[in-house]
């Protein structure tokens, strides 16, 4: 197969539909000396957090290769390019503007824009200056707004280049991840920070929105969340009930907020010790209208009922078939995520912000047979467009990754991408995927329009 199939009579073959490439700051670009510390940075430096005691401080040296980066994506077809913007690169610890910073941006932009492609700005994507969190971070209420202000002035310095603003990308991650179990940066562990961090990360993005809707409201604004769709392991009550309450502690809690004003119900459940610190007014400021929600995807997860007292669920590992991350490949359940939010909530216009594979990918004589992904994407874009089938509004979709990056965790020993990077040489390589994906969209710009 050298490109992505889709029925003749899909929507996602109409010029309408958004295909895109998505990274994000800390994962490419290196640079990190010309810009203030974050998280990341001090995460990556601390004993055994990183696969490969590996760091951002090259990665894809985007910083410097932006423009030969922009001549790929263009390369590829794409109507979009989803792209995050490092908050450490743009201001100073005073809060006053780091031009040089901005004006790496503000290039980017005007490239994207001389080429006809749609600029879908992430405004956070987890690398949050190192001095906020040394402040308490996200279980700091001011870090909500000093992202306000952060928002603020960027959206100023950026004028009419954008198309698209994303405030957060997965606050679950962020908030679980980082503050809960400490897999990620900053890497504190606690029942009681998850929740706390988790509430001020959705405060900052409705500040966040207020200001877009000022500022900027002409782009698409709204929220970046991650879903991984909960299933029972067995049909007994108890299995049910627990994966009920898992898709509420790390789907819901980040969804519901945002269309119903309120957290789920397992919040009443939580010791008071671990619930957020909600103050009056608060879900009048998370629940700001949304023009767009943007939906990642990779896999899903099964649970059964507790073993320990005080748990909600018990969770189990990934089931095959696998990608090379040991996240399970089964995209029925993108399909039925998508239509079960759709009658959850009022939604607006949808876009799969991420979907895509880690592959242990090999580069023979300049090229690279990633047939595992190139399946992997031909059965999530049928999952997609089995959802819009079903009457999900569904405008687009962008692979993650443009490029093999910095994998947080994982280092640099997961590839994500459907271009190749080699890292000695910085040498960049369209995988089969990629080719595939670029054949997807040059059909559909030739297709005749219904
Ligand atoms: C998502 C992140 C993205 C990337 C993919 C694999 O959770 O948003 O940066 O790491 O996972």
């Amino acid at each position: 197969m050298n490109k992505y199939q889709l029925p003749t009579n899909s929507k996602m073959l109409s010029k309408e539909f958004v295909y895109g490439v998505a990274t994000a700051s800390f994962q490419i670009e290196g640079a990190s000396q010309q810009r203030l510390p974050c998280i990341w940075d001090t995460f990556c430096a601390t004993e055994g957090k990183i696969a490969d005691n590996s760091n951002g401080d090259i990665a894809c040296d985007h910083f410097n290769r932006w423009q030969d980066d922009i001549e790929l994506i263009d390369s590829l077809g794409v109507d979009a390019y989803r792209l995050s913007i490092s908050w450490p690169r743009v201001m100073h610890q005073d809060g006053s503007a780091n031009q040089d910073g901005l004006n790496f941006y503000v290039n980017i932009l005007d490239g994207l824009k001389a080429k006809g492609i749609k600029a879908y700005v992430t405004l956070y994507h987890w690398d949050l200056p190192q001095h906020l969190e040394d402040n308490g971070g996200w279980l700091n209420r001011e870090t909500a707004y000093k992202f306000r202000d952060y928002v603020d002035l960027v959206t100023k310095a950026f004028g009419d280049r954008v198309h698209s603003y994303a405030t957060l990308n997965e606050p679950f991650c962020s908030a679980f991840l980082g503050y809960e179990v400490g897999v990620h940066a900053p890497g504190k562990v606690g029942k009681e920070y998850g929740r706390k961090a988790a509430h001020h990360l959705l405060l900052a993005h409705g500040l966040g929105m207020q200001v877009l809707q000022t500022n900027s409201p002409n782009t698409l604004n709204g929220i970046v969340l991650n879903f991984t769709p909960c299933y029972p392991r067995s049909e007994k009550l108890e299995d049910t009930k627990a994966a009920d309450y898992a898709d509420q502690y790390i789907n819901q809690w980040y969804i519901k907020p945002l269309f119903h004003g309120t957290y789920p119900e397992i919040l009443q459940e939580l010791p008071l010790a671990h619930q957020p610190d909600i103050h009056e007014g608060d879900f009048d400021i998370i629940a700001q209208p949304l023009d767009f929600l943007g939906i990642n995807f990779y896999t899903r997860l099964t649970y059964s009922a507790p073993t320990q007292a005080g748990e909600f669920y018990f969770e189990h590992e990934h089931m095959t078939p696998k990608t090379d991350i040991g996240w399970e490949i089964y995209p029925a359940a993108l399909t039925g995520l998508l239509t079960s939010l759709n009658e959850r909530y009022e939604l607006p216009p949808i876009y799969i912000t991420e979907n895509g594979a880690a592959m242990a990918d090999e580069i023979e004589a300049g090229e690279v047979h990633d047939l595992d992904r190139l399946n992997y994407y031909q059965l999530h874009l049928n999952a997609v467009n089995k959802a819009i089938e079903q009457g999900v509004d569904i405008h687009g979709y962008f692979a993650w990754s443009l490029m093999d990056n910095f994998e947080w965790a994982e280092g640099y020993l997961k590839r994500f991408g459907i271009v190749y990077v080699d890292y000695k040489t910085q040498q960049r390589t369209i995988k089969r995927s990629g080719l595939a994906y670029k054949a997807l969209i040059n059909e559909r710009n030739t297709q005749p329009q219904q």
